[in-house]
């Protein structure tokens, strides 16, 4: 028989997390930390692993989603696992031609930019990603009181891949289309948000404990077009999963001008891109908690450096109902992860003491 050193953790710790406390807007006894794309390139046993197999076709193999989504758990002691897949994963599972190409990013073989193109945008259904709902299943089993945040794309960022093609700076063909065919666009976004949310309630149906809907590039759009043309479509995806009973992020990149209509789109907390300090973030966010927000570049300076700004950001942070400590944006390839693992410990002891 085996010797049980800790309890098992059960439904009730995992409610009690510190993540979800804070997502909550409740007290916590410590500030929660994890990092967007924690799980990935900066990790040598996550390279190891992919070797030789293609980004998507990892996504399909449960065995390594549950394997590189613990590494960094394991590595950090983070208090949150992010699910391992794409934002792209829904759309390939429906049919669309699409592949994550190393060094670039999802590149699409066929831009849609008429109401023709949009034929293979059909909902999603759980029999189209079996191995996201197993994945899902033995990741909850296997993190017990840790929570899995399960993620999608947000309609606009999802757009910007399918209508340009690949990466964009300046989304211009995707601007063209909004502005220039709008019914195209509505219906374009509208079987995205469907898909989005599809996605997101497969992932929770399976265990995962909050969500991360990304809109990373809808910091492009001026407020008036985002309240326009994005706005109604984010709301949809929201307002499907807020049936779901389970916390909502909105993250998106260069947003400060669009925090406030991130905010109002639906979701229970709001995350914040390093550009804007996060004490002005919390302004603008009506009374929810936030999640944020060292500058991912920042992990390069020298540790003093690094310690005293997260010491601000923890300060900041006590002014929301609820703060979830994270990078501004996803960890960079070339980040060295004992830096990650002294952060996670600062930020735990650092804001115990607080
Ligand atoms: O820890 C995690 O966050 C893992 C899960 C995850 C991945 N992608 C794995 C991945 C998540 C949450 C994403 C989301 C994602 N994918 C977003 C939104 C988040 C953000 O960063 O703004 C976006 C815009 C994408 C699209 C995408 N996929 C890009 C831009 C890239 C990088 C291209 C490159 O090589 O520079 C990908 C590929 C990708 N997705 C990798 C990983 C680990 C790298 C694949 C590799 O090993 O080469």
């Amino acid at each position: 028989s085996t010797v049980r050193t800790s309890p098992t953790p059960t439904s009730a710790d995992l409610a009690d997390s510190a993540f979800l406390r804070a997502c909550r807007g409740e007290p916590v006894p410590h500030t929660p930390v994890w990092f967007m794309r924690q799980a990935g390139r900066s990790l040598p046993e996550y390279r190891a692993l992919r070797e030789g197999t293609p980004m998507l076709e990892s996504c399909t193999r449960p065995e390594q989603v549950v394997e590189i989504t613990m590494q960094p758990v394991r590595r950090y002691g983070v208090d949150a696992a992010i699910f391992y897949s794409d934002i792209m994963v829904p759309l390939k599972a429906i049919g669309v031609d699409l592949d994550i190409v190393p060094g670039v990013g999802p590149v699409v073989a066929e831009p849609m930019r008429s109401l023709a193109d949009l034929a293979p945008l059909r909902p999603i259904e759980p029999g189209d990603v079996p191995y996201v709902t197993e994945s899902v299943r033995g990741l909850t089993a296997e993190l017990g009181g840790t929570p899995l945040i399960g993620f999608a794309g947000a309609p606009f960022t999802l757009a910007s891949y399918l209508v340009e093609g690949g990466p964009s700076k300046d989304h211009a063909a995707t601007k063209a289309l909004m502005y220039g065919r709008p019914e195209v666009w509505h219906e374009l976004l509208g079987r995205l948000a469907r898909i989005a949310a599809g996605f997101l309630r497969i992932q929770v149906e399976a265990g995962a404990s909050a969500v991360q809907l990304f809109d990373s590039w809808a910091g492009s759009l001026a407020p008036d077009d985002y309240d326009r043309f994005v706005r109604p479509h984010s709301e949809a995806v929201l307002a499907e999963v807020g049936t779901l009973g389970v916390p909502r992020i909105h993250f998106g990149v260069g947003t400060g001008e669009l925090l406030g209509a991130m905010a109002a789109a639906g979701a229970d907390v709001v995350g914040v891109d390093w550009r804007v300090p996060l004490a002005a973030g919390i302004d603008r966010v009506d009374g929810r908690p936030v999640q944020g927000n060292l500058d991912p570049s920042l992990v390069f300076a020298p540790w003093e450096i690094v310690a005293e700004k997260a010491a601000d950001i923890l300060t900041a942070g006590q002014k929301a109902p609820g703060h979830i400590f994270n990078l501004g944006h996803g960890v960079l390839p070339k980040t060295d992860p004992d830096v990650l693992a002294r952060l996670v410990d600062f930020v735990h002891t650092e804001s115990a003491r607080g």
